[in-house]
């Protein structure tokens, strides 16, 4: 593998299953839709962070870490699966609830991903801002220097932008592993938040010379931020394995129709594109990531993107248990 000589634990349960939409892809009466099951990786609900936490947690585990720092969302999907990584490692856990979407009801604090954490016997922080990935991480960097203080050895994973995405070799991984599954795809379709898996994807597809467009359906911020952050990362993530490829403008592929009104809320393209996967393919999307990012698929597919003839594949990137925070979703 490309990413044979980074430390690893192994976490997710992989490979992941591809699966034809046949419903789907008949009512929307465009490509062959397919979907890649990364919502199966195992790991208290799964998701593309599961895939990611394996080289967070091979940095840790060489390091003896007991005790690991994670911050995100209330709802953040990434931390519930660092936590149950970390459990099911024998290391304590604690994470740091940053307030980035506002005006939620009571089951968005209470419901879904906050709940498992608690039931997984995380310990919780606060961060009052949800767009200060810096502050939040410095906030991090602080509890570790208390715990060492106290003769822990935490591991800190980090948030922000200048940290090297370790993360994204994880898809580095997933772009492999779709090679070999030998289906010949037109498109490829993911979330993109972070950024790190469709870095991971695009790098691991072009190092291995596929040329296969990468479509990021932006989650968390607009089109042309995403595309500076996309494009950085994925020559970051290039570099740090063999060979010497360049990434391209044309190689960025971005939408962000769906994104309003913003990270975490829901819009009418989401609600149906939730609704339509619930109810004629019984496939759960969640409302922040892989429902915005289905959103846009349809939408792309409506506008004629693709052709009758193309295959497109969709990412199942997880987040389900999220849909438990979003009660307005079923009156
Ligand atoms: C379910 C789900 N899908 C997609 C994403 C976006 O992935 P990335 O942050 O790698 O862009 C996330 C991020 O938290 C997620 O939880």
């Amino acid at each position: 593998m490309l990413t044979d000589n980074f430390p690893r634990e192994k976490l997710a349960q992989t490979p992941t299953p591809i699966e034809k939409l046949d419903r789907l892809s008949e009512i929307l009466g465009g490509p062959e839709i397919w979907i890649k099951r990364d919502d199966q990786t195992g790991l208290a609900f799964g998701g593309n962070k599961a895939r990611q936490l394996e080289y967070y947690f091979g940095e840790a585990v060489l390091e003896k870490a007991n005790v690991i720092l994670i911050t995100g969302a209330v709802q953040s999907n990434y931390m519930r699966t660092a936590v149950a990584a970390a459990r099911k490692l024998g290391m304590d856990v604690e994470v740091q609830l940053e307030e980035r979407v506002k005006g939620q009801p009571a089951e968005y604090y209470q419901s879904g991903n906050p709940y498992l954490m608690k039931l997984m016997g995380a310990k919780f922080h606060h961060y009052p801002a949800g767009e200060d990935e810096e502050g939040a991480d410095d906030a991090l960097y602080q509890r570790a220097e208390e715990l060492k203080s106290k003769g822990k050895t935490p591991y800190v994973i980090p948030l922000a932008e200048k940290h090297q995405p370790i993360g994204s070799l994880g898809y580095v991984d997933c772009a492999e592993e779709l090679l070999s599954q030998n289906l010949k795809m037109d498109a490829i379709i993911t979330a993109s938040g972070s950024g790190t898996t469709h870095a991971g994807l695009l790098a691991g597809l072009r190092i291995k010379g596929e040329k296969v467009p990468v479509y990021g359906i932006c989650v968390r911020r607009d089109k042309e931020s995403q595309r500076a952050r996309i494009k950085k990362k994925t020559q970051i993530v290039i570099d740090m394995l063999p060979g010497d490829h360049q990434i391209r403008d044309e190689d960025i592929h971005l939408f962000d129709d769906c994104l309003a009104p913003g990270y975490g809320h829901l819009n009418e393209f989401v609600t149906e594109a939730i609704k339509l996967a619930a109810e004629e393919e019984g496939l759960l999307v969640d409302p922040v990531y892989t429902g915005k990012a289905l959103a846009g698929m349809m939408k792309l597919i409506r506008e004629g993107k693709f052709s009758a003839q193309e295959k497109i594949l969709f990412m199942h990137t997880g987040g389900t248990p999220a849909l438990f925070g979003y009660p307005s979703l079923v009156s």
